[in-house]
C-alpha cells in the first residue's frame, strides 16, 4: 500500500527531518511508528498523504507515485486516505457532526448515509451527546476523537493517525483502538504514530522506531 524508497525531507539547509527512509507497508497491515519527540513521525505521515513533499526519494501509495499525481487523480487518491492529524485540524466554528460529515460530503455520499455514519461513529467513540457541539468547546480528548471519526468516516483504504490516544484515559484509548482494529480487520491499512506502548504491545504488529530522522529499528510487537 505504501512504498518509500530512499526518502528524505529537509527543512531549509539545517533541519534533516527524515533521511534515506526505505519502507514498505503492506495492504491490510496495522503499522506503528514510534520514536522520541522530533524523531520525524509526523513528517513521515505527512509525506504519505502528500501534505508534504519529499526533498529526495520516491513515494508510492496504492501503486501511484503520489508526487507526480495532479488534479483529479490526486483528489481521487486523497479521498482513499483518511488522516487524523496530531493537531486535529478541525473546523472550529462547526459542530462535531458537521466536521465528520464533511469527509463524506466531498465524495457525494447520500445525506441519510452520512447521518447514520456520523451517529454510529459518535456512539462508538462515546461522543453522542456532543453531536451538535461546536468543536472549539470540546476538551482536547474529545477533539482528538472527532478528528479520528472524521478520518475514518469515508471508509478509506489507508488510515493515518498521528498520536490518536495522547489525551485519552485507558478506557477511551481502548475504544479508539477497538474502532481502528475493526477497520483494519475490514481491510483498511492503518499507520499509527504514537508514544503509547500499550496500544501496540497488545497485538502482533510491526513497529518502526525513528531516531533523528532515520530508521533505528523495525521489530514486531509480541501478541499477548
Ligand atoms: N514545517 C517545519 N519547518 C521546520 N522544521 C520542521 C517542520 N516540521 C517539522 N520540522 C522539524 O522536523 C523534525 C521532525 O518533526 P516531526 O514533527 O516529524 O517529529 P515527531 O516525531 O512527529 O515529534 P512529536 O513526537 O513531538 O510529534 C523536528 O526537528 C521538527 O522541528
Ligand atoms: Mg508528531
Amino acid at each position: 500500500m505504501v512504498e518509500m524508497i530512499k526518502v528524505s525531507r529537509n527543512y531549509g539547509t539545517d533541519i534533516k527531518a527524515l533521511t534515506d527512509i526505505s519502507l514498505t507497508i503492506d495492504t491490510g497491515e496495522m503499522f506503528f511508528l514510534i520514536g522520541r519527540s522530533g524523531a520525524g513521525k509526523t513528517t513521515l505521515l505527512k509525506l504519505i498523504c502528500n501534505m508534504e513533499t519529499p526533498s529526495n526519494g520516491l513515494i508510492e501509495v496504492a501503486g501511484y507515485n503520489i508526487n507526480n499525481l495532479k488534479g483529479k487523480k490526486l483528489a481521487h487518491l486523497r479521498q482513499k486516505i483518511g488522516v487524523a492529524y496530531q493537531d486535529f485540524k478541525l473546523l472550529n466554528n462547526r459542530t462535531v457532526a458537521e466536521n465528520i460529515a464533511i469527509a463524506m460530503e466531498v465524495s457525494y455520499k447520500k445525506p441519510l448515509a452520512i447521518r447514520q455514519t456520523v451517529r454510529d461513529l459518535l456512539l462508538q467513540l462515546q461522543l453522542t451527546d456532543k453531536h451538535n457541539t461546536i468543536t472549539e468547546e470540546l476538551s482536547r480528548g474529545e477533539q482528538q476523537r472527532v478528528a479520528l471519526a472524521r478520518a475514518v468516516a469515508n471508509s478509506p483504504r489507508l488510515i493515518l493517525v498521528d498520536e490518536p490516544t495522547g489525551n485519552l484515559d485507558a478506557n477511551t484509548t481502548e475504544r479508539v483502538m477497538n474502532l481502528l482494529s475493526r477497520r483494519n480487520k475490514a481491510g483498511a491499512t492503518i499507520v499509527i504514530a504514537t508514544h503509547d506502548p500499550s496500544i501496540y504491545q497488545k497485538g502482533n504488529h510491526r513497529v518502526m522506531e525513528l531516531r533523528d530522522g532515520t530508521i533505528h529499528s523495525l521489530t514486531r510487537s509480541k501478541a499477548s
